[in-house]
């Protein structure tokens, strides 16, 4: 199918209405993929349950979610990473998992501290391993019930903050109080730093929709997305993570056969140019970036970093300003080495140090809803 032929489908609500009308827009809401954003603290009683219910909703790359934690008691647990869910082509070190799962023991924090109670985490209890990730916990958790503890503001973003991956409005300025706002909400111990004017912008947009091409370009690293894709409800439901390419109208492509893992990864095909037409779209609507630094990267800077770009994205939330991360420069595979060498030269000019996280960022012209999540039941074991 050529392009303006592919072009002539999409732009037609004909397609909707010929793959079952109404009802069937109605009906391909993932809702059971959807529920943990609805379950989150009230279905549980118990404080450590409740803590992870909202911890879940953390972001993390791919959507992998790989967490499993093992409950002890009401308010003892351990984290541990699923080693079934890492993302070897992409993250070979599993540098942006530990940073999700460093999101994940933010927001368990934040939430812990809605209900009174002061997470006490200590990290890689039984040690960490730089290159590979094995099977030692990542995190110990208590909860420790605390007189006037004062709630985190940001725990009030929690359920509206979403990874927008739209293009962002080019109007609209941000001012330098709500960038000021990013760089002072995270600890100390992994610096952010923005940018929402000028030269450096131009030039980060540039880059990120470059590296993002190029790992498009680069079939093992594009694969790894692609087989994560769930296109659909029904993929949906039944992997309730990965890339979810879902809505009526992207089933309908499907179901037209417009819209094929196969057709994403052709070259040649409509779908992978409307593809690059939607990462030079996203990129170069970016009207501010703000990115995340440590000094070295051990596991604990990646876990800090995680906490901070946490931390990062509800105050973003709070200030209705929208985010998309934007890591391929970041990653540590050969065709990504200019890339990585241009954003570090850019971003982390002292010695030793290293970028963890750069996100886009902008006013989006609608809210995105929230992305699917297993149930927390099937991300814990208890002993
Ligand atoms: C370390 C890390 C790297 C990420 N990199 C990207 C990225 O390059 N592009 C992107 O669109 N989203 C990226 N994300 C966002 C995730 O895809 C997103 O958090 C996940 O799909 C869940 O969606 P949510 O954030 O809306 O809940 C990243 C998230 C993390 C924590």
């Amino acid at each position: 199918m050529n392009r303006r032929k592919f072009l002539k489908i999409v732009g037609s609500s004909a397609v909707i209405v010929a793959a079952g009308g109404i009802g069937f827009v109605a009906t391909r809401t993932p809702s059971d993929a959807l529920e943990p954003w609805n379950a989150a603290g009230s279905q549980y009683s118990d404080p450590m349950r409740r803590a992870l219910s909202y911890a879940i909703l953390a972001p993390n790359p791919h959507n992998r979610q790989p967490w499993i934690i093992d409950i002890k008691s009401d308010t003892e647990a351990e984290l541990y990473c699923d080693l079934e869910r890492l993302l070897p082509a992409t993250d070979p070190f599993s540098r942006q998992i530990v940073i999700g799962l460093g999101c994940l023991l933010e927001l368990f924090s934040i939430s812990a501290a809605e209900q009174g109670y002061m997470a006490d985490i200590r990290y890689f209890p039984h040690g960490e391993n730089h290159d590979r990730l094995d099977q030692r916990p990542i995190a110990q958790l208590s909860l420790v019930k605390q007189d006037g503890l004062a709630p985190d503001p940001l725990f009030a973003h929690v359920l509206t903050r979403h990874t927008n991956r739209d293009p962002f409005d080019t109007e609209r300025i941000i001012d330098d109080g709500v960038l000021g706002r990013l760089r002072g909400v995270a600890a100390i111990s992994a610096l952010v730093g923005t940018t929402g004017d000028g030269k450096q912008l131009n030039d980060l947009r540039t880059l990120t929709r470059d590296a993002m091409v190029a790992e498009i370009m680069t079939p093992e690293a594009y694969q790894e997305s692609i087989d994560l894709m769930r296109i659909g409800r029904a993929e949906i439901e039944a992997n309730p993570d990965g890339i979810s390419l879902g809505g009526a109208f992207l089933e309908s492509l499907s179901i037209f056969g417009v819209l094929s893992r196969e057709s994403l990864a052709d070259p040649a095909s409509s779908s992978f140019q409307i593809g690059l037409d939607m990462i030079d779209a996203g990129a170069m609507s970016a009207m501010g970036f703000v990115w995340i630094t440590t000094q070295g990267s051990d596991r604990t800077a990646q876990i800090e970093a995680g906490r901070a770009y946490m931390r990062v994205a509800l105050q973003a939330a709070a200030d209705r300003l929208s985010m998309q991360p934007m890591s391929q420069a970041l990653q540590e595979y050969v065709e990504m080495a200019p890339y990585y060498k241009t954003v570090h030269d850019e971003l982390a000019k002292q010695p030793g140090e290293r970028l963890q996280m750069l996100a886009r960022l902008g006013f989006a012209k609608e809210d995105v809803g929230p992305a699917p999540r297993w149930a927390l039941e099937t991300r814990i074991r208890e002993s």
